[in-house]
């Protein structure tokens, strides 16, 4: 009985200290976990846009600043596309004053440009919008319904600029860099414009 009973206290000791360790680690995990839940919510949200893995190694990023809020996740998604918007115009403007581009590039360049400032607007207003949520007097859904209507112009001209490179007399390798981060621009919008959507629905 006496080897038994220690036998069943040893048993009880590992547990124990099993315990104790897995306690520890908990506690020490405890803001990962935490965390962990708001990952989740990025991951979920992801789901509902055409580029899921790009929106969640993008937005995993933020995912404690967004914590499980649509509306900070939609703010989040616009100063995204908008700075990425402004950095993609930058390059190209510098892009542009390049020697030996062709008459071809040099016009595409020009357009993109335009149409990426319009689309950098159209960002800034909506964020604006969406920061003034609930002043101003107009209701909600017709607040949503303006900045959906913004982003979605904004996509447009993403598209608008990246027709005016598939050109023939288009140099490959000029066409593919500044496609590059053009098809960036109009990812990133593209999922800002479905949390918007998702953000607008939450009120219905
Ligand atoms: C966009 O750029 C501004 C200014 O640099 C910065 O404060 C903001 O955090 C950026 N937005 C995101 C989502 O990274």
């Amino acid at each position: 009985m006496a080897a038994a009973g220690s036998y069943f206290s040893i048993t009880a000791l590992i547990i124990l200290i099993q315990l104790a360790t897995n306690l520890n680690s908990c506690s020490a995990a405890t803001p990962i976990r935490h965390s962990g839940r708001n990952t989740r919510f990025i991951r979920t949200s992801c789901r509902t846009t055409l580029q899921p893995s790009l929106c969640f190694v993008t937005f995993s990023r933020y995912a404690t600043r967004i914590g499980g809020s649509p509306r900070l996740l939609a703010t989040t998604a616009l100063s995204l596309a908008f700075n990425t918007t402004r950095f993609a115009t930058k390059s190209m403007i510098t892009l542009s004053k390049r020697h030996g581009l062709k008459r071809r590039e040099a016009a595409a360049l020009r357009v993109c440009v335009e149409e990426l400032g319009d689309s950098i607007d159209e960002l800034k207003d909506s964020i604006g919008k969406l920061s003034r949520h609930g002043a101003g007097g107009s209701t909600f859904r017709s607040q949503m319904s303006d900045i959906q209507t913004w982003v979605s112009a904004a996509l447009t001209d993403d598209d608008t600029c990246m027709d005016g490179l598939s050109g023939k007399s288009i140099n490959r390798k000029f066409r593919s860099r500044v496609r590059r981060r053009v098809v960036k621009v109009a990812h990133l919008t593209s999922i800002a414009l479905a949390f918007v959507n998702r953000y607008a629905a939450t009120h219905k």
